[in-house]
């Protein structure tokens, strides 16, 4: 069994694939944008240090793919699991996108698990923070990221401890952090939803 996982992996793994299985399973536009912007944050940190961009990208694509059909914490993500290991995802794939859940408390021991947890909720308030701009994340400094992390009642749904948390699991600074998420989303603005500068002329 791990054997065809491997080999399934490396042949199948594919963007368009698990774009394929998401949107299958994900009609709700804004759990697809959240799916598409915690991919190039994610992603971004593949490029960066050197790892699998296909296989980072595709996990953090797919770490929410079951949210709609179980919406609660006794089953998401672990019931979302089975669906993809029928699929024939890699169970490196799989395990990533399990350890991303904190009630799941499994551990986060890979530099892929590491950096999903560390781009999940913050992509999340990057891209919200984008929203209620009128330039989108155009100078969107790390600055006034931080201060909107300060005020509980802005995307009140956004853990920040996990933000911190997850800062600190990857070994970024949090400025940093925050400044790699909004780079990794400017090129997809529009997908996201988000206004430009040039639609503020
Ligand atoms: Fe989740
Ligand atoms: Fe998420």
């Amino acid at each position: 069994m791990p054997r065809r996982g491997i080999v399934v992996g490396l042949v199948d793994v594919t963007r368009d694939r698990a774009w394929e299985t998401l949107t299958r399973y994900t009609k709700s536009e804004s759990l697809l944008r959240h799916a598409l912007a915690v991919e190039a944050s994610t992603r971004s940190y593949a490029r960066r240090l050197g790892h699998d961009e296909e296989l980072w990208g595709v996990t953090a694509l797919l770490h929410d793919f079951d949210y709609e059909i179980h919406p609660t914490l006794d089953k998401h993500p672990q019931d979302g699991a089975p669906i993809l290991r029928e699929e024939a995802y890699p169970e490196e794939l799989i395990e990533a996108v399990l350890s991303h859940a904190e009630h799941l408390a499994m551990p986060r021991d890979t530099p892929l698990k590491k950096t999903l947890f560390a781009c999940d909720e913050l992509s999340g308030f990057v891209h919200a923070c984008g929203l209620v701009r009128p330039t989108g994340l155009e100078g969107l400094e790390p600055k006034s990221v931080k201060k909107k992390l300060k005020q509980p009642s802005f995307a009140a749904g956004v853990h920040r401890d996990e933000v911190y948390a997850g800062a600190e699991l990857i070994g970024v600074e949090l400025d940093e952090h925050i400044a790699n998420v909004v780079e990794a989303l400017q090129p997809i603005a529009k997908e996201l939803g988000l206004r430009t500068a040039a639609d503020a002329v």
